[in-house]
């Protein structure tokens, strides 16, 4: 039988994080709100990864920093149910120790990727849903919380809007800053895409530390106006999150389903393992999730030599990258 050890104590590779905010059509007025919040998700992980710390406290590290930020769909600030609560999903994944935990459906926890982290730490399982994952938290020392005290006005109007507009059979085809051009681009296709409304803002975080370790994180409070007791691709193992030191570690965003479908996560680390580059699996991937299911969304992947690769087919995606020579954010690739 062959046996294969992961490289955890080595000390020989630079440390790199790289981190997103959403893909979807950022509207001029919140391009600084986003930019600020992926670097301050970057510096906080990036530091405990300069410090020698792990991978995956690191991405966990940055993805609680984008859940307290209200400008994402991830904790507060999250999308709203169709009756009007927040309902989060999160996971996170070491590629090391090939340990995932994850939670879905919680509405009484601030940071789930936090409530994700003890499951992957402290149970044989894997996955927690709604109140049996606020229980497990609550029982390791997390506290549970108001529901409302997740929910913003903001999204209350947001909620009544979209609500109206479907009583109305509308599709909304206008949004701020964007002309629609006449053109067969998946990035025209979005704009004329109603759902582009609802696959917006997911949040997520891959890393590789000094160790040679990788990790994956991603939290979302998923699409606007869901039923409740959906769930998106964002917290399920291989759609929207994965890591493993043999393959990649990535995240997705987008809107949840077509990414499901494909278990793009996983197609997007297998075919690194396979020999493709991050750079150009990456936009590999975003090309099949538009060609096969007209999909839309963004893509982190990180492989464990180092190598990155960033993509997207919406208007903008909000990215970030800390590596030993700086920090690096922006708003399309
Ligand atoms: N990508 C987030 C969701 O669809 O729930």
């Amino acid at each position: 039988m062959h046996y294969h050890i992961p490289v955890t104590s080595t000390p020989k590779h630079a440390p790199i994080l790289l981190v997103h905010g959403g893909a979807w059509a950022i509207p001029a007025d919140a391009a600084a709100a986003h930019l600020a919040g992926v670097r301050n998700a970057l510096e906080t992980g990036h530091t405990i990864l300069a410090r020698g710390g792990s991978a995956l406290d690191a991405v966990e590290a940055a993805v609680t920093v984008l859940e307290d930020d209200p400008i994402f769909d991830a904790g507060r600030g999250s999308f709203l149910t169709s009756d009007g609560r927040v309902q989060l999903d999160a996971l996170l994944m070491d590629g090391g120790r090939m340990k995932a935990g994850g939670v879905a459906c919680v509405e009484r926890l601030r940071n789930p990727i936090q409530a994700a982290r003890l499951v992957l730490e402290k149970s044989p399982h894997v996955y927690f849903v709604g109140s049996g994952a606020e229980q497990f938290a609550h029982s390791h020392g997390m506290a549970l919380i108001d529901n409302a005290e997740l929910v913003l006005d903001r999204e209350r109007e947001r909620l009544t809007h979209a609500q109206a507009r479907e009583a109305a059979g509308l599709a909304d085809l206008t949004f701020s800053g964007h002309i629609l051009h006449d053109d067969k681009s998946p990035e025209t296709a979005f704009l004329h895409d109603p759902a582009r409304f609802a696959s917006h803002d997911t949040v997520g975080a891959v890393a590789l530390d000094a160790h040679g370790n990788l990790a994956a994180a991603t939290s979302t409070g998923g699409t606007l106006n869901k039923p409740p007791g959906r769930v998106g691709d964002s917290s399920l193992i291989g759609c929207g999150c994965y890591a493993d030191n043999l393959s990649a570690a990535v995240s997705l965003t987008g809107w949840g389903e077509p990414i499901m479908k494909l278990v793009l996560g996983k197609w997007a680390t297998d075919r690194v393992a396979g020999g493709t580059a991050p750079e150009i699996a990456a936009r590999e991937a975003i090309s099949y999730l538009y060609s096969r299911l007209g999909g839309h969304g963004g893509i982190i992947l990180l492989g464990p030599d180092g190598r990155f690769g960033l993509a997207h087919n919406t208007p903008a995606m909000a990215w970030g990258v800390a590596t030993p020579n700086g920090l690096q954010t922006g708003l399309t690739v």
